[in-house]
Parts: structure tokens; sequence; C-alpha cells
């Protein structure tokens, strides 16, 4: 191992060309994260041959090589999560939303459910836990599958191979009805097929328009906003509102806000409704 390993060089230029590409193409804003790219990219940039980073950019710019912005996007996305993450959210749905959308969708018994920015699946898993949780006792056969998306393959490789080691304050009871143990590796569990099934997985870009088949009742886009700048939070928002049924749900983080919109009501913290008619921003 070398144990001299320092960052490669980036110029000013190289930094300001590549955080303008990456705001522009994924909203994200690293315009003060200088030493977040040279330290997240330098390792795998010179394992790659690269010397330093206008050589890579280079590149990256001319050929645009999906394996090199498979790379960037890996690296400089931030993925932290777990299970049960911001337990009030699951709480919420559960004693407020999940009763409410059992009555309004009595007819097509079809929920649309979206984790927006999923990273490595704990959040939409949670809530793939929740809805067996609650429908599957029902009677009739709910459609609850939930929507998961991402932009870091990494993460998403992640999600799909579904391998954990669930947190403490996972209940015993749910440890034992929803993760399967593994046979060599103690503590590592795979997330059960009856709940790993109700998940959906795609790459999307969540700078890029909305067009999936049903409205949403429900979206989770939980710490994702706080990489983006304010008029990229806006305009995603907007999209959100208009990919949604009426009164359906925002969840953020808690450390997150929208800020004065007529698009939304606060209903509880860092829950969000969609209004019905707000005035055209
Ligand atoms: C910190 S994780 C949040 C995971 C989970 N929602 C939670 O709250 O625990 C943020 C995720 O947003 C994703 N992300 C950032 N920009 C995105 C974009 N433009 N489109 C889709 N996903 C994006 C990142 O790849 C990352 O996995």
């Amino acid at each position: 191992m070398d144990m001299m390993f320092h960052d490669l060089n980036i110029s000013d230029a190289d930094f300001q060309r590549l955080v303008k590409f990456i705001h522009n193409n994924y909203g994200i804003d690293l315009s003060k994260k200088r030493q977040l790219i040279t330290s997240r990219l330098s390792h795998s940039l010179k394992s790659k041959g690269y010397k330093d980073f206008n050589a890579f950019l280079e590149h990256l710019f001319s050929k645009k090589d999906p394996e090199d912005l498979e790379l960037v996007l890996n690296k400089l996305t931030t993925n932290y999560t777990y299970f049960l993450r911001e337990k009030e959210h699951f709480t919420f749905l559960e004693k407020t939303i999940l009763p409410e959308l059992e009555q309004r969708h009595m007819r097509d018994k079809v929920l649309s459910i979206w984790s927006a920015g999923c990273s490595s699946g704990e959040e939409p898993y949670t809530l793939s836990i929740y809805l067996k949780e609650y429908f599957g006792s029902r009677p009739g056969s709910w459609d609850t599958r939930v929507l998961a998306t991402d932009i870091s393959q990494q993460a998403m490789a992640k999600a799909k191979a579904a391998i954990y080691q669930p947190p403490v304050d996972m209940p015993a009871e749910w440890l034992r009805r929803y993760f399967v143990p593994s046979k060599t590796n103690p503590g590592e569990y795979t997330v059960a097929p009856a709940i790993r099934n109700n998940v959906i997985f795609r790459t999307f870009n969540l700078m890029e328009p909305i067009q999936f088949r049903l409205k949403f009742d429900v979206i989770f886009c939980r710490n994702v906003m706080i990489y983006f700048d304010q008029s990229t939070r806006d305009a995603l928002i907007r999209r959100f509102y208009d990919a949604m049924n009426p009164n359906a749900y925002l969840f953020i983080s808690h450390s997150e806000s929208l800020g004065q919109t007529p698009l939304f009501r606060l209903v509880a913290p860092a829950v969000y409704r969609k209004n019905s008619a707000p005035a055209r921003s």
C-alpha cells in the first residue's frame, strides 16, 4: 500500500469546469467542495493511470465515456443512509397516511410510492417493510410496489444486492420475518424476497422530466436536495408537484425545509402535503 499517497492536483480552471458540469447535469453544488473532489477521486484516477485532473477531465469531456461518468457520480455523490432513518416519518406514514390511502384506493388497490434518491436501498426497504406490515393482513391483493431511484450505480448495485448488517434498533420480530441471515458471514443478512420484490430500482436523474406511468401518492426525497442550490431545488419541487396526486405527501429530512411555497403545506415535521390550486410560479 502506498503510505505516501497524495491527492492529485486540480487547477482552478479544471475545478470550475468540473463543478459546472456536475451542477448543470445533476444539480449537485460542489462549488465549496474542492477538498472533497480531490480526496474522493484522486485514488481512482491514479489507478487508471491519470497523472492529474486535467488529463482525466480532457478525456471525460471529449469522450463522454459512460465509465468515467459513472466513476464521477459514484465518487462525488454522498450516499450515507440507514434503516429506519428519521423513524417518526414511518410512524406518521403508518398511522396517518396508509389508513387514508387505503380508503382512497379501495377500488383500484394501487398505491404509488417513490423513494427519490434511494442510495443503497435502506429507505425503500424500510418503506417496503411498513407496507407489508400494514397491507399484509388486508383482504384482496394490494399493489404497493415502491419505486426507488438514484444516479449512483454503485449505491444502486448495493441496493439490488440487498445485503446488510441491520442496525441494533431493528425490531427483533422484523429481523426474523424480513431478513435472511447469511450462512457464512455472521451479522450479515439479505432482505427477504417478499420485501425485496416489492421495490423496483431504476437509475433516474432528478434533473430530468418526471415521466413515470402513475402519479405519486407519496414521495420520499430525504437528504437529497441538501446537495442542490435553491433554484435547482425549487424547480424539482415544482416537478414533484406536477407528478403527484391531489393531496399527496412529500417527505424531506428534518434538517431541510421547502421554504415559502404555494405548492405545499407543512402537515408534520418535514412532511408536506400537496395544495390543490396553487398560483403558477
Ligand atoms: C444522502 S443520500 C440519501 C438517501 C436516503 N434518501 C436517506 O435519506 O437516507 C443522497 C442520494 O441522492 C442521490 N442524488 C444526488 N443527486 C441526484 C440526482 N440528480 N438524481 C438522483 N439522485 C441523486 C445520491 O446519489 C445519493 O445516493
